[in-house]
């Protein structure tokens, strides 16, 4: 073979990778971050410090399928599928009371911002930890586990 048709062809690889990648658009390759500070900008004010939150660890390591985390519910399925856009929680759970928000109506505790988190963190740390205390027994379950920096930065 040439050398020219090598370039060509070369050239016509790369071209079509390009076309390719600009076909599939900017919003099929969100990633996420390793790890993720949580401070939701739902709340202006913050009465706890930021959330740490192992992003990568929790999928590869302790190998938490993305829908236990991520969804979009329609007709009550989750219909959120990997590779599908990943909104942030508040976009959706912007319902904003962190005082007494176990008193708010049924409809408006599923859009809490604050108790989406905690059932959704520390609901899965409970579980785990009730179904196997050897193995689980230092997942966090206590405030100060989470919410281990004193109040706002
Ligand atoms: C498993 C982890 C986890 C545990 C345990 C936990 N939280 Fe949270 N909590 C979070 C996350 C994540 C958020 C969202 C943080 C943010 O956006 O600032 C949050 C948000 C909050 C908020 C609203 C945001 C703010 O800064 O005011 C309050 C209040 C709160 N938690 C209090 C508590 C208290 C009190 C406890 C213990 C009874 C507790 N949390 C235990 C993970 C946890
Ligand atoms: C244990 C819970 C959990 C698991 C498992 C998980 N995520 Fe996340 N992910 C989160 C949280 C929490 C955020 C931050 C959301 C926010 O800031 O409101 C996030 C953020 C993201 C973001 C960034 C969104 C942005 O802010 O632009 C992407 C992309 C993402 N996740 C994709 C995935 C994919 C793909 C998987 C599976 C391979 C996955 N996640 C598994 C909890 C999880
Ligand atoms: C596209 C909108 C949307 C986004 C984004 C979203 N939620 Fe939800 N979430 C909902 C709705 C709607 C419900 C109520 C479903 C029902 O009717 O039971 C819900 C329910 C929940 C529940 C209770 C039931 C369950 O599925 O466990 C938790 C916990 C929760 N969300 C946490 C989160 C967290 C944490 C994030 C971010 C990682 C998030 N949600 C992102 C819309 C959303
Ligand atoms: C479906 C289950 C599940 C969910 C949901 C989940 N976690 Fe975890 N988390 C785990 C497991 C499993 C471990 C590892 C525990 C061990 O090995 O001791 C862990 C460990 C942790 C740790 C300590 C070790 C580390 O990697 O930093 C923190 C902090 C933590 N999770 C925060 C969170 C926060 C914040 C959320 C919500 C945004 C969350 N987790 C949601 C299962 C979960």
């Amino acid at each position: 073979m040439g050398k020219r048709l090598l370039t060509v062809l070369a050239v016509i690889a790369f071209l079509s990778g390009v076309v390719l990648s600009s076909l599939g658009g900017a919003a099929d390759k969100q990633e996420a971050p390793a790890t993720i500070e949580i401070q939701a900008k739902l709340w202006s004010e913050h009465t706890k410090g930021p959330v740490k939150f192992e992003h990568k660890k929790h999928q590869d390591e302790y190998k938490i399928k993305c829908d236990s985390c991520h969804h979009v519910y329609k007709d009550g399925k989750n219909t959120w599928k990997e590779g599908d856009k990943v909104q942030k929680c508040m976009e959706c759970h912007n319902e904003p009371t962190i005082k007494g928000e176990k008193k708010l109506s049924k409809d408006k505790q599923k859009l809490n911002l604050k108790l989406a988190f905690h059932e959704n963190c520390q609901g899965c740390h409970k579980d785990l930890k009730k179904k196997d205390k050897a193995k689980y027994g230092k997942i966090p379950t206590t405030c100060i586990k989470c919410h281990t920096k004193s109040k706002k930065k």
